[in-house]
C-alpha cells in the first residue's frame, strides 16, 4: 500500500508521514522542493505542484490512497492563492487507480472541498480546530523571558495536538469505513490564553507573563506584521465569538484511534526545547 501525502513538510502533514510509517504503509511524500523537504529514510519524496497538475504526472502512479490539502485563502498553505486545481487532480487521481483520498480542510469550506465531495473517489474531510503547535508563535517572547502579549485572551479554544489529526487521517487512509465524513477535531479541553500559559510554564518550569491587549492594540500590531484586512477581521471575528467547535472537546479523535486526544500539557512537555 503506497500513500501520498500531500503537505508532507508541513506542520500536520509531517506528522500524518510518522502515523502512516508506524501503521506500516509506504509513504511517497509531495514537496515543490524535495531538496530541502528533510524527510525521515524510507519516505520517497517526489517533485509537485498542486496548483499546477501537469507537474503530477508520476505522483499518483502506483498510489492507492492520497492525502490532499487545499489552500483557499491568505490564511491557507498556499500564501493566498485558492487552489482551484481540485477537479483535475481528482481525475488524475481516479485515471492513477488512488482508492480513497483525505483533505486536511483549510478552517472552512472552499473549491478544494468542494471537488473532493462532488468528485469521483471516496473522501473523508479532516477538520481539526487550531493546532496547539499554533502557540510556537509566543516561542520568541518566551525564550527572551518577554510577556506574551495577546487579545481576546479569555476566549477558551480545544485547540488540537497534530498528532492526533494525523492519526485521524492515517485511519481514513488505511481502513475502511471512514467515507463521506467530516471529522470535526478537537483536543481534550477548552484552554484560555492564561491557561495556556500556565500549561507552557509548568514544562518549562518558570511563569510566563501575559499582557492583554485592547482589540485597537491588537489589530495595530497584525497591520504591522503586514497582515491582509481579511485575515485581520477573521481573527477579530474569532477571538470575540469562537464558534462552538472551536471551543468544544469532541469525542471524535477517541472514537477513531481509540485512545483519548492527546492533552496540551503533552505536547508542552514535548517542545519544551522550543521555548527555551
Ligand atoms: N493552524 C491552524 O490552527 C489550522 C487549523 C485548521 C486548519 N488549518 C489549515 O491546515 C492547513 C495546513 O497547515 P499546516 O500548518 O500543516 O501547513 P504548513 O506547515 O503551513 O505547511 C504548508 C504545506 O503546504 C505545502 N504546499 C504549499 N503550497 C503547495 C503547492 N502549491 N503544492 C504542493 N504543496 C504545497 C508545503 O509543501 P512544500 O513547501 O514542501 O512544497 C507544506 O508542506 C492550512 O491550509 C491551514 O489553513 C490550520
Amino acid at each position: 500500500m503506497t500513500i501520498l501525502v500531500a503537505g508532507a513538510t508541513g506542520t500536520v502533514g509531517r506528522r500524518v508521514v510518522d502515523a502512516l510509517l508506524a501503521r506500516g504503509a509506504t509513504v511517497r511524500a509531495l514537496t515543490r522542493d524535495p531538496a530541502s523537504a528533510g524527510l525521515p529514510p524510507g519516505v520517497e519524496t517526489v517533485a509537485g505542484n498542486l496548483a499546477d497538475p501537469s507537474t503530477l504526472a508520476t505522483a499518483f502512479k502506483g498510489v492507492t490512497a492520497a492525502h490532499l490539502i487545499g489552500f483557499d485563502g491568505p490564511r491557507g498553505a498556499g500564501g493566498g492563492e485558492a487552489l482551484a486545481t481540485g477537479p483535475e487532480l481528482l481525475r488524475q487521481a481516479q485515471e492513477a487507480g488512488v482508492t480513497r483520498v483525505t483533505l486536511l480542510q483549510n478552517g472552512h469550506s472552499g473549491p478544494m472541498e468542494d471537488a473532493v465531495q462532488t468528485g469521483p473517489l471516496p473522501w473523508t474531510i479532516i477538520a481539526p480546530v487550531g493546532f496547539m503547535a499554533n502557540t510556537l508563535q509566543w516561542a520568541p517572547a518566551i525564550r527572551a523571558g518577554e510577556a506574551v502579549r495577546e487579545a481576546f485572551g479569555g476566549t477558551a479554544t480545544a485547540m488540537i495536538h497534530e498528532a492526533d489529526i494525523a492519526e485521524v487521517t492515517a485511519a481514513a487512509l488505511i481502513e475502511d469505513g471512514h467515507a463521506a465524513q467530516t471529522y470535526l477535531l478537537s483536543g481534550p479541553a477548552a484552554l484560555t490564553v492564561p491557561e495556556q500559559l500556565g500549561v507552557l510554564g509548568d514544562a518549562l518550569g518558570r511563569p510566563i507573563d501575559y499582557v492583554e491587549l485592547t482589540e485597537a492594540e491588537a489589530i495595530a500590531d497584525w497591520r504591522a506584521q503586514g497582515m491582509d484586512q481579511e485575515s485581520i477581521d477573521f481573527f477579530v471575528e474569532m477571538g470575540k465569538t469562537t464558534p462552538w467547535v472551536g471551543r468544544t472537546p469532541l469525542p471524535t479523535v477517541e472514537r477513531v484511534t481509540g485512545h483519548p486526544a492527546r492533552s496540551f500539557a503533552q505536547w508542552a512537555k514535548e517542545h519544551t526545547a522550543d521555548f527555551s
